[in-house]
């Protein structure tokens, strides 16, 4: 389960606040959606998706577990005066809405099978469900593969579970600005996944990064983000999912 640590929020507020990928990529999931759909954004970590969200729909639902993620999100929405966003602190499969949502998006968030499952319970309309297209870990400098709930493994699970999708693969810039070099040392050090990684000289992390004319964060690391859509029509996903993904039989 994925748990957010104070180290990992300063790193990706900075990321998200430097870069225009959320506002890119809430523009290419409006592009499949109605924009009169009240949408949630599950497990929408720092919400920065969600705020993009509330720019283009008519209503957004943030739902995540993690308070330190949602009082960054919480902040920002006080901040910027969003009056149509909701913030639902709790665990997404408990916290169903009063009434079904036009769409879920599931950005980066777990398996597949959990995603359909909860979007069939509380949605009518569209799950929109993005996942890494890419092999290894994007900041692991020993090159770790990700195994895991890649694009392409939710290809192979909607077809043999005989759901249609409509999918879009596209990259988008998502690299890392750093205040200093020792920010950097950290930061290869925190998404760290092989050995190799974990101690990183002050003149190897330099060797990945690239000088900016930014006072404030003179380091940037760049970094293009591979991902895959799909889109499903919660209609289309069977009643019984759950017993397709356990294997059972009818
Ligand atoms: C990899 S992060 C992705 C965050 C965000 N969607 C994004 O793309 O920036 C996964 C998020 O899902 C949240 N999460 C995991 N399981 C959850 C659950 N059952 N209910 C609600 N949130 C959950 C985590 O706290 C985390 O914020």
């Amino acid at each position: 389960m994925f748990v957010w640590t104070p180290d990992m929020v300063r790193f990706l507020k900075d990321a998200s606040e430097h870069t225009a990928y959320y506002e890119v990529l809430a523009q290419k999931i409006a592009a499949h959606l109605d924009l009169r759909s009240h949408v949630c954004d599950a497990g929408c970590g720092l919400g920065y998706l969600s705020l993009a969200l509330a720019k283009r729909f008519s209503f957004v639902s943030a739902v995540d577990v993690s308070p330190l993620a949602l009082s960054v999100l919480q902040g920002n929405a006080n901040a910027q005066h969003v009056n149509n966003l909701e913030i639902v602190e709790g665990d997404v499969f408990c916290k169903a809405p009063k009434t079904h949502y036009d769409a879920m998006i599931f950005c980066f968030f777990g398996r597949t099978d959990e995603a359909l499952r909860i979007a069939k319970l509380q949605c009518h309309g569209k799950a929109v469900i993005i996942k890494k297209n890419w092999e290894t870990h994007r900041f692991d400098l020993g090159g770790a593969p990700i195994g895991s709930h890649t694009f392409s493994s939710a290809v192979n699970e909607l077809t043999e579970w005989g759901i249609p999708y409509k999918s879009e693969t596209f990259a988008l810039e998502f690299g890392q600005p750093f205040a200093t070099l020792e920010d950097a040392q950290l930061f290869f050090q925190v998404y760290a996944k092989s050995g190799e990684a974990q101690n990183v000289s002050p003149e190897e992390a330099q060797k990945h990064l690239v000088r900016t004319a930014d006072k404030a964060y003179p380091y940037y690391l760049p970094s293009l983000k591979k991902m895959g859509m799909l889109v499903v029509d919660t209609g289309d996903i069977p009643d019984d999912i759950h017993k397709k993904m356990l294997g059972e039989q009818e």
